[in-house]
């Protein structure tokens, strides 16, 4: 996919005024965060919203090794693993798989050029001391500039919303992946395709209402990526350490616009809800 081929809300929102460049996403991070741990009934603060955003990545990176091994298995693992992250933005996830998870390669990309000069700046610091580490290239979820079998593991951290063809970017990621590698997305979905609800999320969200984020139901992306040949596909519900927390933040950061809070309201309507979503390429032979 070419610059001239990114949908014009995406190239828009992540154009020269970032999403990251408004106070509710400051610090680099633009997710509705993971508030597992963190206490609610107070007035919460742009660290707890960044630490949230982090805790986000944690639950995302850690699926990327199997369930059930040791520590020093695991570690082994991650520093033998070249991995990528597909809508990487300002790139701080990629940073924190680099310097806490200890990937050995990391990859960010992204759709929109202004996203990786903005990702480069961010991080030069890293690229300068962790030469090989960690990278940034220009390529869209649909269409990856990859060989096959390249990636131990691929994720992606609420950028899936604005994919337009969900079995592209299944295809893709089954190929990119080596044999017995696996896939986690962390987003938001709606959790089924009852009549009538993408019409509402519409009226509720601009941001559906403008095409940015695009309502694909969670069972059409897990069906999308076991056509595309990938096993074990599962889709765990976390909505319920998402949008209580993002909501309280918005709250007490006194930001009254209807886009953000509405998502807690589609999430309590059954409209909406956010997903940790695994999948494993099938082993080779023998
Ligand atoms: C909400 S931001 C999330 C950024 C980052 N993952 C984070 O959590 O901070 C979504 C990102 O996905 C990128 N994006 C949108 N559509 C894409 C596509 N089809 N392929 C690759 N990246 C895409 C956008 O440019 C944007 O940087």
């Amino acid at each position: 996919m070419t610059s001239e081929s990114i949908p014009p809300t995406v190239r828009e929102v992540y154009g020269p005024a970032d999403l990251s460049s408004i106070p509710a996403f400051a610090g680099g991070f633009i997710n509705f965060g993971h508030w597992d741990g963190i206490a609610l009934d107070r007035p919460l603060t742009e660290a707890d919203r960044v630490h949230s955003q982090q805790q986000l990545y944690r639950h995302t990176l850690a699926a990327l090794t199997p369930p059930g091994a040791d520590a020093a298995r695991t570690a082994a693992a991650r520093s033998g693993a070249r991995v990528l992250e597909v809508g990487c933005g300002l790139g701080p996830g990629c940073a924190l798989a680099v310097e806490e998870f200890g990937f050995a390669e990391v990859t960010g990309m992204d759709i929109h050029p202004q996203q990786l000069e903005r990702a480069a700046r961010r991080n030069r610091a890293l690229l300068a001391a962790r030469p090989g580490r960690l990278r940034f290239r220009e390529g869209a979820a649909e269409r990856m500039p990859f060989a096959d079998g390249w990636f131990d593991g691929v994720y992606s951290v609420e950028a899936a919303q604005h994919f337009r063809d969900l079995g592209a970017f299944a295809g893709e990621a089954a190929r990119v992946l080596r044999p017995g590698g696996r896939l986690v997305v962390a987003c938001f979905f709606p959790p089924d395709d009852r009549p009538g609800a993408a019409g509402r999320l519409a009226r509720m969200l601009d941001s559906f209402a403008s095409g940015l984020d695009v309502a694909h139901p969670v069972g059409a992306f897990t069906g999308a990526l076991g056509d595309a040949g990938l096993r074990g596909v599962r889709a765990e519900s976390i909505g319920d350490r998402v949008w209580p927390g993002w909501d309280r933040w918005l709250a007490t950061a006194g930001y009254t616009g209807t886009w953000s809070r509405n998502f807690l309201t589609a999430y309590r309507e059954g409209l909406l809800d956010y997903y940790r979503v695994i999948a494993e390429a099938p082993a080779g032979e023998g």
